[in-house]
């Protein structure tokens, strides 16, 4: 057998600061299967993100662009099939098949165990494999959990740079013993000796497979977002999610942010919509004229790790260090935050290039360039796109860039100790039926609400575009076990806390995306969702008022903030009011649900939906 060799070191042996054992031996035993060429053990140095940065360049993965518009960014374009995540590539491998639950995919471990070692088994072959340490959450932080992940993809290197706390500073807290995650990953495309490489390798059949028990995330053949970069929906929520189920807090598909109204009060909100649903947008929102005087400071765009603490309250972190943010839609008019975010220090995937060397994506602009390089490499002009249909960038092109650098930053986005949460927001992408905000009269209401949540599909995911499923706590594709139990949990957190605390953080619904008979979106969106966040402040505050109606309480025209925005009464009613028949239909898919996820289903929910349907039928 080859020994792979090590970079910068002479024997097989780790670098000297690496003196975890055991975690040494894992690493041997993931070379001695996959067979690199070489490991490089990653220290997270701005000189080693360069030379990667340099060698994907070389290699035709990355383009720089043009450092006079975007200093220090770069553009990949991946493979046409490898876009998004892949959902029905995605298992949960626990001992039991009711534990991860009739909405994830199941496959028996040792079955799983049998197929991974066959797939990894010389994967990495002609290839590097990099030992990428890293922290989700701030180091060394009480909420913070350590993962490692082998990988044979230098762009999954530098985008984990970017979004976790990554390198050598890892292993001081990892120390010779620490407790992390092991990850593996290999785009699945070993190169024969002498044999050309292709700018984005990866392998038609992919795997992305979770043994929650074991806390291990192993993944073969993608090399795209959420499949690959593994601290994120591997770890943070699918494994993260179980973690919390046995050890009492919860891992969310959430965006947190802080909000401070004219008077200077500031509370925290956190909230989850489905992917490509907003979360991004929300939590760098600017507040329209007229509402000025309300501040939205960001902690994070996409994950939540919520804890509850002693005097009752739950404390959420974000524990990403960075924004894998939805590209197209993104403008200086919708999302100027981001925009400024994205000045420097860019990793962008499946955009345009432009003649100059610089970016662009649907809504970039209103008017598009004359002319682009699109996401496949091919001339695009607007002539040209209207003629064949074809987008510049790939609806779910996306942007890897630092926190850090996000203007709205929240002072409190590293605190160890997390920010305490005032509210709740679920929401999902909805052309009819649910009204623009729906506050909860209670707890189990809310995990109601969240848990019967519909949205239509998008492009984050691979698979069919636009159709209504549900999408429980926007988190169906990243609960990393059986979803009933999932919501017992949320609702034995409320118990706990009810009996610590007298206040428990509120919960709302809300769809920013109802659209009129002309198929546009009636609600403006973006930055007016100040108006509503202002009102749920409101509820919370107990100065708003609201009408009660069969789901929960909603806004009068006359309880929201019209201040410079031309939004008139029948414009209201078009993304407020509750059609009955619309809703019967509704209470069936709830029906349908609730079927699939009976076992273990709690009764409080049952109870619930009998009680809507009690009010829909008077
Ligand atoms: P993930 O990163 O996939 O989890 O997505 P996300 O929930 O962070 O979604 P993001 O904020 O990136 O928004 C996705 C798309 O929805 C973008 O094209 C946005 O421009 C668009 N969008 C966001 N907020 C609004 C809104 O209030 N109204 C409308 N109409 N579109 C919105
Ligand atoms: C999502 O799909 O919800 C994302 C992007 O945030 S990915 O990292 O690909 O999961
Ligand atoms: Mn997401």
């Amino acid at each position: 057998m080859n020994h792979p060799t090590f970079e910068g070191q002479s024997t097989i042996e780790a670098p000297a600061w690496v003196k975890h054992r055991k975690l040494i031996d894992w690493v041997r035993r993931v070379a001695a299967l996959t067979k690199p060429d070489k490991i490089v053990w990653c220290d997270g140095s701005q000189e080693e993100y360069d030379r990667l940065c340099a060698q994907m360049v070389e290699a035709g993965t990355l383009r720089k662009l043009n450092p006079a518009k975007r200093p220090n960014s770069y553009l990949a374009w991946s493979d046409p099939s490898d876009v998004a995540r892949v959902e029905d590539r995605t298992f949960i491998c626990s001992q039991r098949a009711e534990d991860a639950g009739p909405t994830n995919n199941w496959i028996a471990p040792v079955e799983m165990r049998a197929t991974l070692d066959g797939l990894f088994d010389g994967a990495m072959r002609g290839r590097t494999m990099y030992v990428v340490p890293f922290s989700m959450g701030p180091l060394g932080s009480p909420i913070a959990h350590i993962g490692v992940e082998l990988s044979d993809s230098p762009y999954v290197v530098t985008n984990m740079r970017i979004m976790t706390r990554m390198g050598r500073k890892v292993y001081d807290v990892l120390g010779e013993d620490g407790e992390f995650v092991p990850c593996v990953h290999s785009v699945g495309a070993p190169l024969a000796a002498g044999a050309k490489d292709v700018p984005w390798p990866c392998n038609k059949t992919k795997y992305i497979v979770h043994f929650p028990e074991s806390r291990e995330i192993w993944s073969f053949g993608s090399g795209y977002g959420g499949n690959a970069l593994l601290g994120k929906k591997c770890f943070a929520l699918r494994i993260a999610s179980t973690m919390g189920r046995d050890e009492g807090w919860l891992a969310e598909h959430m965006l947190i942010l802080g909000v401070t109204s004219p008077q200077g009060r500031k509370h925290h909100v956190a909230a989850a919509f489905p992917s490509a649903c907003g979360k991004t947008n929300f939590a760098m929102l600017i507040p329209p004229q007229g509402l000025n005087g309300w501040k939205i400071s960001t902690i994070g765009d996409d994950i939540a790790w919520i804890k509850p603490g002693k005097d009752g309250r739950l404390y959420a972190i974000n524990p990403e260090a960075g924004y894998f943010g939805v590209a197209p839609g993104t403008s200086e008019k919708t999302n100027f935050n981001a925009m400024a975010t994205l000045k420097e220090n860019v990793i962008f995937t499946n955009v345009a290039l432009t003649d100059d060397g610089d970016v662009w994506w649907e809504g970039m602009t209103d008017e598009p360039p004359a002319h682009l390089i699109d996401w496949q490499g091919q001339d695009w002009t607007p002539a040209s796109a209207k003629q064949s249909g074809r987008k510049a960038a790939h609806p779910n092109a996306r942007f890897t860039a630092p926190a850090s650098q996000c203007p709205s930053i929240d002072a409190d986005w590293e605190n160890p100790a997390g920010v305490a949460i005032d509210a709740f927001i679920f929401g999902g992408r909805r052309s009819t039926t649910v009204p623009l905000v729906t506050e909860a009269r209670n707890w189990v209401e809310g995990v109601y609400m969240a848990a019967t949540m519909g949205s239509e599909t998008t492009a984050a995911a691979a698979g069919q575009q636009g159709v209504v499923r549900r999408d429980p706590f926007a988190m169906l594709p990243f609960c990393g076990y059986n979803m009933s139990d999932y919501f017992g949990h949320w609702l034995k957190t409320g118990e706990r806390l009810e009996k610590l605390s007298a206040k428990l953080p509120k919960i709302f619904c809300v769809n920013w995306f109802r659209k009129g008979g002309d198929g546009k979106f009636v609600w403006p969106g973006f930055g007016e969702n100040m108006r509503v966040l202002s009102w749920m402040v409101g509820r919370v505050e107990g100065t708003a008022q609201g009408e009660d109606h069969a789901f929960g309480v909603s806004p009068h025209y006359e309880d929201i903030d019209w201040t410079g925005l031309n939004f008139s009464r029948a414009q209201f009613e078009q993304v407020i009011s509750v059609d009955d028949a619309a809703w019967r239909e509704e209470l069936a898919l709830h029906t349908a649900l609730f079927d699939t996820l009976q076992q273990g289903l709690p009764a409080a929910l049952t109870q619930a939906k009998r009680t809507l349907e009690g009010k829909l039928a008077a």
